[in-house]
């Protein structure tokens, strides 16, 4: 057997549960999840969607790591201490040669919580909007398919690869402190556009504007968290750094 303790909270209360859970092999996570829905509590709130780790919905804080309910094995965790008390998010957890037979999950920080293991992501959206995510037409339309070396297509794939699971947003100690500041997977976002060729220069130009800022990758405490978070190596500090160097050599060019 397995004990999963989780964190509870409604409309007006915060408390733990605990809940035995069969332990069977390969099972992951979310799966232990269901288990307690189904068989002990109906009421357990978390979201889910592909259970295959691309849509980014099953995000929580186990054992005080962020990360992705349906990618984590349940023997995995077993092997690891719950840091329960620890008030910092942690990175990863230091793998113990002994048998653990609790879990402790939590929601995700830095978003507030609307029932039990769920957040609201709106907040996480806005602040991707904020920064234009999106290509749009150059003025000279190409023939025929717009062509990018292989080498630029490489580095790009890396940020597209981002299922904004905000996973990055919940490790990131600058969003702790101030909801304004766009947050890792936003940045990494706004990298991925302005690094793409196809861009037009006008977006581009506005893009660098919005992001040189305090909000923006002026305000990254470069401690690499969310780097180390992400379960899909999105890498969001590497971004913003590139986007610093863009925006100071831009800055260099006009003087
Ligand atoms: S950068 Fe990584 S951790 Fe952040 S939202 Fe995207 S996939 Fe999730
Ligand atoms: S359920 Fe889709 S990422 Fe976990």
């Amino acid at each position: 057997m397995i004990k999963l303790k989780i964190r509870r909270q409604d409309g007006e209360k915060v408390w733990y549960d605990l809940f035995e859970v069969e332990d069977k092999p390969g099972m992951n996570l979310l799966e232990a999840l269901f288990y307690v829905q189904e068989k002990l509590d109906g009421s357990l709130t978390f979201r889910y969607s592909c259970r295959g780790a691309v849509c980014g919905s099953c995000g929580m804080l186990i054992n005080r790591v962020p990360r992705l309910a349906c990618k984590v094995q349940v023997s995995e965790l077993r092997k690891e201490p719950t840091n329960e008390g620890n008030p910092e998010v942690l990175i990863a957890n230091k793998k113990k040669e002994t048998d653990n037979d609790e879990i402790l999950i939590e929601p995700l920080p830095n978003l507030d919580v609307i029932r039990d293991l769920v957040v609201n992501m709106d907040p996480f959206y806005s602040l991707l909007e904020t920064v234009r995510p999106w290509l749009e037409m150059k003025n000279e339309i190409p023939e025929k398919e717009n062509i990018m070396d292989q080498e630029t297509q490489v580095k790009l794939e890396q940020y597209t690869n981002c299922i904004l699971c905000a996973i990055c947003h919940g490790s990131c100690p600058v969003a702790e402190r101030d909801r304004k500041y766009y947050g890792p997977a936003a940045l990494a976002k706004a990298w991925r556009f302005d690094f793409d060729p196809r861009e037009n220069e006008s977006n581009r130009k506005e893009r660098l504007e919005i992001v040189d800022s305090e909000s923006g990758v002026w305000g990254c405490d470069t401690v690499y968290k969310c780097v180390a978070v992400c379960p899909k190596k999105v890498a969001p500090t590497l971004g913003i750094n590139e986007l610093r160097n863009r925006i100071d050599t831009n800055k260099k060019k006009e003087e």
